[in-house]
């Protein structure tokens, strides 16, 4: 299988490279058809683009016209013909066929022009073959190799945390949980205890993984299965974390400028409004955001978190992320660090996307204090049993360090302009679906 047909180009290709007069070999699949007497004029698509084709009587022999008449969109095809110049067609260049051959056949497809979301949504493996799904997952693929390259030349090591935890990263209510064996187990909702851990030997490290929240709310920002980005170094402080966040956001945006602007601009989104995500960003300190908020009439005050209303209105008017820092100890989680100037206040940030995105990263420096780690987790009455083995790692060299987690899709869905985070996800996982 792996040499079938290889003698065939792909459609980019030829749209690219071939001339008018070229004999080449296509295949993909109909994206659309329609036939006048004696012509049929097919779009074929496959993973680069689409071209039209003609299979015109006379040109090829009758059966193969009547199985270019009779394929329905979604039938596999390939084609043999000559590239002729087309103004009309889609990139101005045509196959002229002088075979066409169904590889597999298409019953009538179940998702045609106008369709409601819960059709797309249960029809979710055929619908990622449209040409919106598809330019998502490039975008995507692409914002992860830029996030790769980056810390690759940063010295940063990937490693691999596991995804079955017996701890609480992130509080009890959005725990997953499950039998294991005899006992019990989570789903990880970060793998940020276990990267805390892997610093004493790597210093510089990340993880790739999907992380699992458990939320109940329907909301257009969260999923319950994700992709989670994370990174944790050591001999750092909260300033030179958000420093790292910079830069590594600013390269993954800009790698998909760079090699996706086709896609950007079929979603919709202006690649040039990008290329001004460079460092530094804004920094906002939490208080001056209370207060801003509430010159804007929101009934917010010291200790409320930021939602997606408030991270709206904090950032609708901006071009580029802003981080917000110094958030109150009761809207965050037991492990950051207390800060020594405002102690009401750990020393952390979120970075927030623009344009009303909201939240894409939540980072903080680690909290050294063993005694203090203890408090906390005895006012959350976990069993501190489960927490042993992290709090060793106070016990044993403990060095000042910080990390954060970025959620990939949130970064997709900021990139490419989607109204709803399960966009950015081939197969989404929310309060409401699992299937397909
Ligand atoms: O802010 P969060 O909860 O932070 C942590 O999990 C830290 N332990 C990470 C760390 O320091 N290693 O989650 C981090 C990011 C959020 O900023 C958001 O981008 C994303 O993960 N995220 C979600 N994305 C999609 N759906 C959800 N339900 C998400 N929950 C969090
Ligand atoms: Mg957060």
């Amino acid at each position: 299988m792996a040499r079938l047909m290889s003698e065939a180009l792909c459609i980019g290709r030829v749209l690219s490279s071939s001339k008018p007069g070229d004999e080449v070999t296509v295949r993909g699949w109909i994206y659309r058809t329609r036939s006048s007497g004696a012509i049929v004029f097919a779009v074929l698509r496959d993973s680069t683009g689409i071209i039209q084709v003609t299979a015109k009587k006379g040109n090829l022999p009758d059966e193969d016209l009547d199985a270019a008449k009779s394929a329905l969109i979604e039938s596999s095809v390939s084609v043999v013909g000559k590239v002729a110049e087309d103004k009309r067609a889609p990139g101005g260049m045509e196959v002229r066929a002088s075979s066409f051959k169904v590889v597999g056949t298409a019953q009538p497809f179940p998702i045609t022009e106008y369709q409601s979301e819960e059709l797309l949504l249960d029809n979710r493996h055929l619908w990622i073959r449209s040409r919106e799904q598809t330019a998502v997952m490039k975008v995507k693929a692409s914002i992860m190799e830029g996030a790769r390259e980056w810390l690759r030349e940063n010295r940063f090591t990937e490693v691999t945390p596991p995804i079955f935890t017996q701890n609480a990263c992130e509080g009890g209510v959005t725990l997953f949980k499950l039998k294991y064996f005899d006992g019990e187990a989570y789903l990880s909702q970060s793998a940020q205890m276990y990267l805390e851990a892997l610093i004493f030997s790597l210093e510089r490290v990340y993880s790739l993984t999907p992380s699992f929240r458990a939320e109940k709310s329907r909301t257009t920002r969260h999923l319950t299965e994700y992709w989670h980005l994370e990174l944790e170094e050591a001999w750092t402080d909260n300033a030179g974390n958000m420093e790292i966040q910079e830069g590594l956001v600013s390269a993954m945006v800009q790698k998909a400028v760079k090699d996706r602007r086709e896609e950007l601009v079929l979603l919709g989104r202006d690649p040039e409004t990008l290329k001004e995500v460079v460092p530094p960003f804004k920094r906002l300190k939490y208080t001056d955001v209370i207060e801003s908020l509430r010159a804007k009439q929101f009934d917010v005050s010291f200790g409320c978190d930021l939602g997606a209303v408030e991270e709206r209105a904090v950032t609708s008017e901006e071009k580029v992320p802003v981080f917000v820092t110094n958030f109150p100890k009761e809207c965050k989680a037991f492990y950051m660090k207390e800060d020594p100037d405002d102690p009401r206040t750990y020393k952390c940030a979120d970075l927030l996307a623009p344009e009303g995105y909201g939240e894409v990263i939540g980072g903080s420096e680690r909290e050294t204090d063993l005694a203090k780690l203890v408090e906390r987790l005895e006012a959350q009455c976990v069993p501190l049993s489960a927490y042993e083995w992290y709090l060793d790692l106070r016990r044993y060299g403990s060095i000042p360090h910080s990390g954060f987690g970025l959620g990939i899709e949130r970064i997709v869905r900021w990139v490419c302009k989607l109204e709803h985070i399960r966009d950015a996800m081939p197969f989404p996982r929310t309060v409401a679906r699992a299937y397909p």
